[in-house]
């Protein structure tokens, strides 16, 4: 067990929130010393650590408790929140703060040739995607009856390999679906990245520290606003 008078947050290695998350914890006050493999960041202004992990890994850290706070895309979040929904675990994490950046959607993409009535042109149809949950609900608020195809990465190829008719993938600038012939044409949810915590409360040194942390944040977000 670690002991509890430092508080870790969990962020992006390496991708879209690595800079943004770490520019923002800076802003905040606080300041690392690097270690060499750069997996764990110790907190020298602060007793405040990062941990930089592949973002997929950081809902499931804070659920573990292996970290107290996390920078994360929404996306990421309600995916794997649903998921425990699912397999009847209970609630472990919350969003607390939007932090402005990262933002993106996640949306279905077809064909370039396709015409697009609406949602219903993909009854039947196999949509390829790395989030099930997220697609399952919004088909089903469509009352649309389609075939998830799950795939962890390169999402967009799918059509083109034959496995599956259309996508569901985060889109940020679009120069994916271009690079891929496919247009985006519905936005299944919006995202940015978020801080999130446990759902239960720190009932130790660690509750100061977050407090202390979340006025900073609060401090430097109200003046980005
Ligand atoms: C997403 C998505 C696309 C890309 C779209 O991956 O899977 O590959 O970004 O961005 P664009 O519209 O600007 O081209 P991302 O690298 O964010 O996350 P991942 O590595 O976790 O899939
Ligand atoms: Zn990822
Ligand atoms: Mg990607």
């Amino acid at each position: 067990m670690r002991t509890h008078d430092r508080l870790r947050i969990a962020i992006q290695k390496s991708g879209r929130l690595s800079d943004p998350a770490r520019d923002l914890l800076a802003r905040a006050g606080l300041a690392f010393r690097e270690s060499r493999d750069r997996l764990f960041c110790y907190g020298e202004s602060l007793p405040i650590d990062l941990l930089l992990v592949r973002d997929d890994d950081i809902p499931g850290l804070i659920a573990e408790g292996t970290c107290d706070l996390g920078v994360v895309g929404q996306n990421v979040l309600e995916e794997q929140a649903l998921e425990r929904a699912a397999s009847g675990q209970p609630e472990a994490y919350r969003a607390i703060r939007d932090l402005g950046f990262g933002r993106c959607r996640l949306s279905v993409a077809v064909p370039n040739e396709w015409e697009w009535p609406g949602p219903e042109r993909l009854a039947g149809l196999r949509i390829a995607t790395s989030y099930p949950q997220l697609l399952a609900r919004w088909l089903q608020g469509q009352g649309v009856q389609a075939d998830p195809v799950v795939l962890s990465g390169s999402v967009e190829i799918a059509p083109r390999l034959g496995k599956a008719e259309a996508i569901c993938d985060l889109v940020s600038t679009g120069a994916t679906l271009m690079a891929n012939q496919l247009k985006e044409a519905a936005i299944v949810f919006e995202s940015q990245a978020v801080l999130a915590a446990p759902a239960q409360h720190f009932g130790d040194a660690r509750a100061e520290l977050a407090a202390m942390l979340l006025r900073r944040l609060d401090a430097v977000l109200s003046v980005r606003a």
